[in-house]
């Protein structure tokens, strides 16, 4: 079978956060891909600037990755991870653990990045209880944040649309605000200066609820919300605050995790360390499914320690630590240390922030931010028709061989890490002359 073949029948499947009718309508498919472009059935050449979705940190087709994966798969298929255990699933562990932040060392797989956010806030909640404090049951999120889409993740997300089709949220979940200040931080670089004493909200919450937070889980820099760098101070602030009051810090590095920011992780980006950290995504670079929760041996053993014998921990996936994920990203970590595409994100940042930031002017753009290799370029919305300028635009780019993402009316950009400067010039200049049809 050819699989670059175009399907003739769309109908079968249901596509994710897709609008199905119109894709199905107008579909534009990828087929094939290599280094950091993506071919269509056709063959014609689209520039990945969103790295899939926010994924493929190490470029497309890597051949370790591949042959990582093939050699696994004929060695051994599957084994359990229940009551079992096979070794490459504890080397991939040893591996991440060298490459998370000091200190947090301690690793349970998932299969994804709405598994790892439901996994981290259970670790939560397990963690108080074993410590006796059973009365933290209660998770705060940010408005704005996304989580992934299992229940828990949801809940603790703030996108409204995630969320008003399915009425039951978790109870005993609160919010911070969201740390987008327009008016003052419009076309910041990099972090802004404004906002850093929205962590301050936490002290409220705790006033209002009392000890009853067991923990609270941020992106370091929201991404499906269209890119929303921390204030700057504000993610010490909060670690200061969840420290002062007994509550775990989460950072979801689903997106941030994986050289993105110019360092391992955004912890270590932004030199706060929190108790848990959530990943997927780049962990395999995306060619298996796999997700992982990196915690602190505090909260590890105490985990452990609080249990009478037994099962410490009533969690996991049949599919924890599958053998061929693992084998992806033992290869796919190995490649981030090798070619050190951390190094490489921090020399080709200031190009990049210096090409995001070009399209000031551009028709219809209200603000640019940036951070690492990640832009949000945010349009104005056609008059109430949200939504429609940036799927426009999207079409747009793709008709002129480029990936982009679009939330909403925002243009999020996160190339693969192996992008040079002349692809930098043509993301920019692909997006810029698709505002220019857009104004015609
Ligand atoms: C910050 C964050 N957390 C969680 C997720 C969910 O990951 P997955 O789609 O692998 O479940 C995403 C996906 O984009 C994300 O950006």
């Amino acid at each position: 079978m050819n699989i670059t073949l175009r399907p003739n029948n769309l109908d079968a499947f249901w596509m994710p956060y897709t609008a199905n009718r119109s894709f199905k309508a107008s579909p534009r498919l990828l087929a094939r891909a290599e280094g950091v472009f993506y071919y269509t059935p056709e063959g014609r050449e689209v520039l990945d600037g969103t790295a899939g979705l926010w994924c493929v940190n190490a470029g497309h087709g890597r051949r370790e990755i591949a042959e990582a994966i093939k050699a696994q798969a004929d060695v051994m298929d599957f084994a359990p991870t229940f009551q079992m255990g096979h070794p490459i699933a504890f080397e991939a562990a040893a591996r991440l653990a060298e490459f998370t932040p000091d200190g947090l060392d301690r690793i349970f797989f998932t299969n994804s990045g709405s598994e790892s956010a439901d996994t981290a806030l259970k670790i939560a909640l397990a963690y108080h209880r074993a410590r006796g404090e059973g009365q933290r049951v209660r998770l705060v999120g940010r408005e704005r944040g996304y989580h992934g889409c299992g229940f828990g993740g949801m809940s603790v997300g703030g996108i409204v649309a995630n969320r008003r089709q399915f009425g039951a949220q978790l109870p005993f979940v609160d919010h911070l605000p969201h740390t987008h200040l327009p008016e003052k931080n419009r076309f910041a670089r990099g972090e802004p200066e404004h906002g850093a004493h929205l962590a301050d909200a936490l002290e409220d919450l705790v006033k209002l609820h009392g000890d009853t937070i067991a923990a609270v889980i941020v992106e370091p820099v929201a991404g499906s919300t269209g890119v929303l760098v921390p204030p700057k101070g504000y993610l010490r602030r909060l670690r200061e605050l969840c420290t002062r009051h007994g509550i775990l810090l989460i950072f979801d590095e689903v997106i941030t995790g994986f050289s993105r920011l110019g360092a391992g992780f955004a912890a270590e980006h932004f030199g706060v360390l929190p108790d848990i950290i959530t990943m997927a995504k780049g962990l395999t670079n995306a060619a298996v499914p796999m997700g992982a929760v990196a915690v602190t041996r505090e909260v590890y053993e105490t985990v452990l320690e609080g249990s009478p014998g037994g099962i410490e921990f009533f969690h996991g996936y049949t599919y924890s630590g599958h053998p061929l994920a693992a084998a992806a990203a033992i290869a796919s970590i190995r490649i981030h240390q090798e070619e050190d595409l951390a190094g490489r994100v921090r020399d080709l940042a200031p190009y990049w922030q210096e090409a995001a930031h070009s399209l000031r002017g551009a028709p219809f753009v209200t603000d640019i931010r940036d951070c690492g290799l990640i832009a949000g370029v945010e349009l104005e919305p056609v008059k109430d028709r949200p939504t429609e300028r940036g799927m426009r635009v999207l079409q747009r780019c793709f008709d002129d061989g480029l990936l982009v993402r679009v939330t909403g009316d925002i243009v999020a950009l996160s190339p693969p890490l192996t992008i040079e400067r002349r692809h930098v010039d043509r993301i920019f200049d692909t997006l810029d002359r698709a505002l220019r049809k857009e104004a015609a």
